[in-house]
């Protein structure tokens, strides 16, 4: 049975990744993209997966574009919400704007995408939500107050939301994605990044093909006992 995946800010960086290992596992895939128009159509062009515009941040602006999903490919069986951005700064000079742009994007759209999908995985008695966390939720990281605390609420998020479904056969999880190979992370000062990947364990960036299997594997038939969890993929940065 071809199941309707949903995948914010999936034309990119790990989301993108994401989306590919869920069409690879036989998914009708949809993604969400804010900004980049031409590289949207064309990430459509090479991969086969539709593409829809808005902002997770906005409410009203979620619910449309969920149900232009919805009418276009049919109801969503599989979540993930992926789509994050970075405004780092010490606390102490962190704006009041850097703040919320992070909490909106980053916190806000669990409640503003997940609130569209969550009735409808109820009724049908089965859904998959896969949230995307990260290492810096887990243990923090100078530089990102706003960012490590949206994260981290993501966690509870989680755990909140998987219990109230557990019997309804809808799973939510969270995946704690390390440094990988994206343009987000190529934003940090090189000297500051190579001291970061001198310390993951194995040694290397994550690739977002990594971060792609773990989702596809708790988005799969086979996954119906895993909820609640989180799922660290660091190289074993967390531990070091
Ligand atoms: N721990 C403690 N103090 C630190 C610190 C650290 N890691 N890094 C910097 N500081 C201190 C400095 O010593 C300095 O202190 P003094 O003013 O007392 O001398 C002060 O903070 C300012 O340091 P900078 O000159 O570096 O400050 P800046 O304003 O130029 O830069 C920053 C600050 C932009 C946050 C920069 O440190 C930075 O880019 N950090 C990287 C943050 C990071 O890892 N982001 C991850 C992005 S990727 C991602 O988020 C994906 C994911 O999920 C993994």
């Amino acid at each position: 049975m071809e199941r309707i995946a949903l995948v914010t800010g999936g034309t990119r960086g790990l989301g993108l990744a994401i989306a590919e290992a869920l069409r690879e596992a036989g998914c009708r895939v949809a993604a969400t993209y804010h900004h980049d128009e031409a590289g949207a159509r064309r990430m459509a062009q090479e991969t086969g997966i539709a593409v829809y515009r808005w902002d997770v941040a906005d409410a009203a602006a979620s619910r449309d574009g969920v149900a232009r999903v919805g009418a276009e490919l049919g109801p969503v069986d599989i979540l993930v919400n992926n789509a994050g951005i970075t405004a780092d700064a010490m606390f102490h000079k962190m704006s009041e704007e850097q703040w919320w742009r992070v909490m909106h994007t980053n916190l806000g759209s669990m409640f503003n995408v997940t609130r569209q999908v969550i009735e409808g995985m109820r009724e049908r008695r089965f859904g998959r939500i896969v949230n995307i966390s990260s290492v810096n939720g887990r243990k923090g990281q100078a530089g990102q107050c706003n960012y490590a605390a949206a994260k981290a609420g993501i966690l509870g998020f989680t755990k909140a939301l998987a219990l109230e479904n557990a019997a309804r056969s809808v799973t939510v999880n969270a995946v704690a994605p390390g440094y990988c190979d994206t343009a987000m992370v190529a934003e940090v000062r090189p000297e500051l990044l190579q001291a970061i990947v001198a310390a993951i364990p194995v040694g290397r960036l994550g690739a977002p093909a990594d971060i792609g299997r773990m989702v596809a594997f708790l988005a799969g038939k086979d996954a119906g006992f895993i909820t609640g969890a989180t799922f660290d993929v660091n190289g074993g940065q967390y531990l070091a």
